[in-house]
């Protein structure tokens, strides 16, 4: 598939950049790129490889000419401009969190479904992409579910103030400034102020009644977008999503269990020979991954593996991942790579 001209849309946020930049330095091919936003960026210029690009106005006649859109913006813009996108013949892949779950819709890690992606591209279907804490988390369960057959998940995140965007990044460095200056604590993006701080709580409590009683929505995408992309629809999966004041890299305690006996020496061997994940588990030697060591890596990291000592056959470890990385801009661009390569 060959794309002439590519838009990003969504390309100064906190995913679009990295898209950009992972667009040239990846060297993706294309004949020109366009960057689109709102009003609010729209004149403004960018340079990449080597051009200046000036970021135009996105609206529903933006995408005439675009063979591919990969969107980064809020919910209710993918919502209204990506049929657009589609009817002008594009193909689309999208970050937001408002397609992934339409039965429509591709919801595509290209180390795991590459040909949902290949299919929708071709039946002229949008591509998303996984929610953040999702992608590095269905990496790993992967190869353990090929290996033993999983049957249920218990996972606890430790997630980067990026995963809500620029403003979260910049909420960080305001509450922690604010409360070394005068003690005193800001929350405009998070439920409760960040710095010093660790809440239990992405997105909202609105499910009431029925699966997601209880539980927030960001924890719901784990559950159902795991299901999707695993294609295990009855998969047990036990959610606890919780922001803590790091600036990038979302960090996961993970418990699986699985039909057959696992060793850890098998779940190791199987994690580390999976695409996109590197092993990094010898604790006596202080060697462990953490957000610090990934950011700014396309890998998902994987270590503290050990034997659950609660169940017959649980297998535990800890996983980092830049979510900026693959869990948006990287995931999206490798999409995009796979269907450009065929
Ligand atoms: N951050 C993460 O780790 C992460 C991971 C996976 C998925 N996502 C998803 O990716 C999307 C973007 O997140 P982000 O973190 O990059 O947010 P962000 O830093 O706030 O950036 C939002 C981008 O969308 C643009 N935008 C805002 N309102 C728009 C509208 N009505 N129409 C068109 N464009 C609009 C903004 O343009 P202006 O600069 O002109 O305002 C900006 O370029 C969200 O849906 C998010 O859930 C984020």
């Amino acid at each position: 598939m060959k794309f002439g001209t590519v838009a990003v849309v969504g390309a100064t946020g906190a995913v679009g950049r990295i898209i950009r930049e992972r667009l040239e330095a990846r060297e993706f091919p294309a004949d020109r790129f366009r960057f689109l936003a709102t009003k609010r960026s729209a004149g403004s210029t960018i340079t990449f490889r080597g051009q200046e690009i000036t970021v135009e106005e996105v609206s529903p006649e933006a995408f005439e000419g675009c063979d591919l859109v990969i969107a980064s913006t809020p919910d209710e813009a993918a919502r209204d401009l990506l049929p657009h996108a589609l009817k002008a013949g594009a193909v689309v892949i999208d970050e937001s969190g408002y397609w992934r779950m339409n039965d429509e819709v591709a919801l595509v890690v290209p180390e795991i479904n590459p040909d949902a992606a290949r299919t929708a591209a071709a039946e002229g279907r949008l591509i998303a992409s996984p929610n953040c804490s999702t992608t590095q988390m269905v990496q790993c369960l992967k190869p353990l579910h090929d290996a033993a057959g999983l049957t249920r998940v218990t996972v606890s995140t430790y997630q980067a103030v990026s995963g809500a965007g620029l403003s979260g990044t910049a909420e960080l460095l305001e509450s922690t400034k604010a409360a070394l200056e005068n003690g005193s604590f800001v929350a405009t993006t998070f439920q409760r102020p960040i710095g010093f701080n660790l809440i239990p709580q992405i997105g909202s409590f609105k499910e009431q009644g029925g699966e997601g009683d209880g539980y927030t929505s960001e924890e719901m995408k784990m559950v159902r977008e795991t299901r999707k992309i695993l294609g295990l629809p009855g998969l047990r999966v036990n959610p606890t999503c919780v922001r803590v004041p790091v600036a990038d890299c979302h960090s996961e305690t993970i418990a699986c269990e699985f039909d057959r006996p696992l060793s850890v020496a098998e779940a190791r061997e199987a994690l580390a020979a999976f695409p996109g994940i590197a092993v990094i588990d010898d604790p006596l030697a202080g060697k462990y991954p953490t957000p610090r060591d990934c950011a700014g890596d396309d890998r998902t990291f994987v270590g503290r593996l050990r034997k659950d000592l609660s169940c017959e056959n649980g297998v535990t470890f800890w996983c980092v991942s830049d979510n900026l990385r693959k869990g948006a801009a990287t995931n999206a661009v490798q999409i995009a790579e796979l269907l450009a390569n065929d």
